[in-house]
């Protein structure tokens, strides 16, 4: 099938549709100048992610995984939404029901004017008390103290994101499970899709039957039970995707 076809077949299935999700993950910031954790510009000095989003990298040397993030927040703070993220505002009132779940800890999805996002990972800009668990939001950039402290206690402060051996927050993952296996359409936009749980959203709605639209630019181990897989860039095709839509909605 050509491209406009799978455009017109994805269109058919959305528009009967009662209920659509969708999983990001760090690609749909790419347009937005974010580097993404895998992709070639994902190195902080010369460190992987994985080595310093870790329980284990905070305990040995709090105030370097805090260069870090104080790193990331300039960059996140600096760069503005794109099409992709502003398409998918547009959706929450375009769909009966539509639930955007995320990994990026970014909160650009908000900041384009997503009312309701579920993060699975965290937020850069919330921190967190290592002693009370007490979670504030901070925007400051470059940090006024870092690493910083609980004003409260006195005690650490850590970014209130979800590091590599840690769990997810139960009850996100759980209502994110519950949203996968009732709706009608899964949308993985921009996802290496090897990090579980996340991972395994899509294929519990496939299991179920909900039809899965994938949008990178490079395959993924979940292109194989995709329906439909666009390899694109999510700025540039989820504005074409959605001017379709609303030609057909609005006729
Ligand atoms: P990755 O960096 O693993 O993958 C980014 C994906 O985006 C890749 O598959 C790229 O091909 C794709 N991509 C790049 N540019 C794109 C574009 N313009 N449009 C669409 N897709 C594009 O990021 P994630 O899958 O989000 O977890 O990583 C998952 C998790 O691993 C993150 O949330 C983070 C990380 O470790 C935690 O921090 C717990």
């Amino acid at each position: 099938m050509d491209i406009q076809s799978n455009l017109d077949a994805v269109c058919d299935i959305l528009l009967a549709a009662n209920s659509v999700c969708s999983l990001t993950g760090a690609g749909i910031s790419a347009e937005s100048g974010i580097p993404t954790f895998r992709g070639k510009d994902g190195l902080w000095k010369t460190y992987r992610a994985e080595q310093l989003a870790t329980p284990a990298a905070f305990i040995q040397d709090p105030r370097l995984v805090w260069e870090w993030y104080d790193w990331r927040r300039g960059i996140i703070a600096s760069k503005e939404p794109n099409d992709g993220h502003k398409v998918l505002t547009e959706w929450e009132t375009l769909f009966p029901n539509f639930a955007l779940i995320t990994q990026n800890i970014d909160g650009i999805h908000q900041r384009a004017g997503s009312k309701n996002v579920i993060e699975l990972h965290g937020n850069i800009w919330k921190l967190r008390c290592t002693a009370e668990n007490t979670i504030t939001e901070n925007h400051e950039v470059p940090l006024k103290e870092s690493p910083p402290h609980c004003e409260a206690c006195g005690a650490l402060l850590r970014p209130h994101v979800v590091w590599f051996g840690e769990s997810l927050d139960a009850s996100i993952l759980q209502h994110s499970f519950q949203l996968c296996a009732t709706c009608d359409v899964v949308f993985l936009i921009g996802t290496s899709a090897v990090v579980q749980p996340a991972a395994s959203l899509p294929l519990s709605a496939a299991e179920r039957g909900a039809k899965i639209i994938e949008i990178n630019p490079d395959p993924t181990p979940l292109t194989g039970i995709a329906d439909f897989s666009f390899q694109a860039k999510s700025g540039e095709f989820l504005p074409v995707l959605n001017e379709e839509l609303k030609k057909r909605l609005y006729k």
